[in-house]
């Protein structure tokens, strides 16, 4: 029995009875719930067997309603809010006290953001309370870009999927906290930095776990396929090095020529990064139902959503 579906008036009934929703977002597919119902957000973490201490993001329909999510906006907040809002740009700020501490996991401050996809938009103006919404994945695997991934991860746990088609952008929002007035990038995603920089000036990247402790989440093991991948500058090389097994191979924008490779896809022939960021984990999702012995990606050039890219590359080979 499929649980996909474009209803927006089950799904809205489902959430109002503290039960989850995966919804489709312009990023990856979340898994939704009620911010204020205990029930729906212990279920969100038991679901994708998520560690309590990985705070969520809180969605909401506009930048109108940020000020019953936190209590402080910064000069520079309400600036990217403008420039980027809907879409894949989070803000972690100082939280509301209306905004409960499993959410946060206990941290004074909370991620927010406004998705931009017309049905989500739509369900959340219909919804009396904001949505909790990680990526719709068991903790650690590929995030899903499909109400079809959501459905192969979840079938038998949550009772929809609400179906808003191909998610556009393809890897998660770019996700920025404050030290003060000044931003700082906590992860990389579909907002390149470059864009952040002309709204704001320049900006620090503490996207490593060793640098930002504070933002949980940027563990290192995460969208990693089953599959053993790693990541290179010379994919002939590294083909040559791992001749005797079954290779796949992630290209950036040209094919590769080798009687080694059984299986390879090209994220971009016209060597974009914001088309190869929108391929990308439908791409893994694709080169882990191979059968491969090995995954061999390409890093992207390092500008751009390249830098998000390579970011996710560089974590799906940790094991
Ligand atoms: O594009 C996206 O952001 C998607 C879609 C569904 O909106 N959501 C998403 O959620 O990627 P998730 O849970 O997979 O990643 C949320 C990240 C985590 O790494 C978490 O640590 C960080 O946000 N985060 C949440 N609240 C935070 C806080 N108060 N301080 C620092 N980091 C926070
Ligand atoms: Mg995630």
């Amino acid at each position: 029995m499929s649980i996909i579906s474009k209803d927006i008036s089950k799904a809205i009934a489902i959430l109002n009875s503290e039960e989850l929703v995966a919804i489709p977002t312009e990023t990856v597919y979340g898994l939704a719930g009620n911010i204020f119902s205990e029930k729906a957000i212990n279920r969100i973490f038991s679901t994708k067997k998520r560690p309590l201490f990985n705070p969520l993001i809180v969605h909401i329909p506009s930048a109108n309603l940020l000020h019953s999510i936190a209590s402080y906006v910064p000069e520079k907040a309400k600036r990217l809010a403008d420039a980027f809002w809907p879409g894949p740009l989070t803000l972690v700020l100082p939280k509301q006290s209306t905004i409960p501490d499993l959410i946060t996991a206990g941290k004074p401050t909370v991620a927010v953001r406004v998705p931009n996809h017309k049905l989500t938009l739509e369900l959340l103006e219909k919804l009396e309370f904001p949505l909790a919404a990680p990526s719709a994945n068991p903790f650690g695997s590929i995030s899903p870009t499909t109400a079809q991934h959501v459905n192969d991860y979840f079938e038998h746990d949550i009772q929809m999927v609400l179906d808003g088609g191909y998610c556009q952008r393809g890897i998660e929002s770019t996700i920025i906290g404050f030290e003060g007035e000044e931003p700082v990038v906590f992860r990389l995603g579909s907002t390149s930095l470059e864009a952040i920089e002309a709204i704001v000036g320049s900006v620090v990247v503490k996207n490593k776990k060793e640098i930002a402790p504070d933002a949980p989440g940027m563990l290192d093991r995460h969208y990693a396929p089953l599959t053993k991948t790693i990541l290179t500058d010379n994919l002939l090389q590294a083909i040559e090095l791992n001749n005797d097994k079954k290779i796949g191979v992630l290209a950036f924008k040209n094919q590769i020529i080798s009687e080694h490779v059984i299986f390879q896809l090209v994220l971009s022939e016209q060597g974009d990064t914001v088309e190869a960021a929108s391929n990308l984990y439908e791409a893994l999702h694709k080169l882990d139902k191979q059968d491969l012995d090995l995954i061999i990606a390409e890093r992207l050039p390092e500008f751009e959503l390249g830098k998000s890219v390579n970011d996710r590359l560089q974590r799906a080979t940790v094991r």
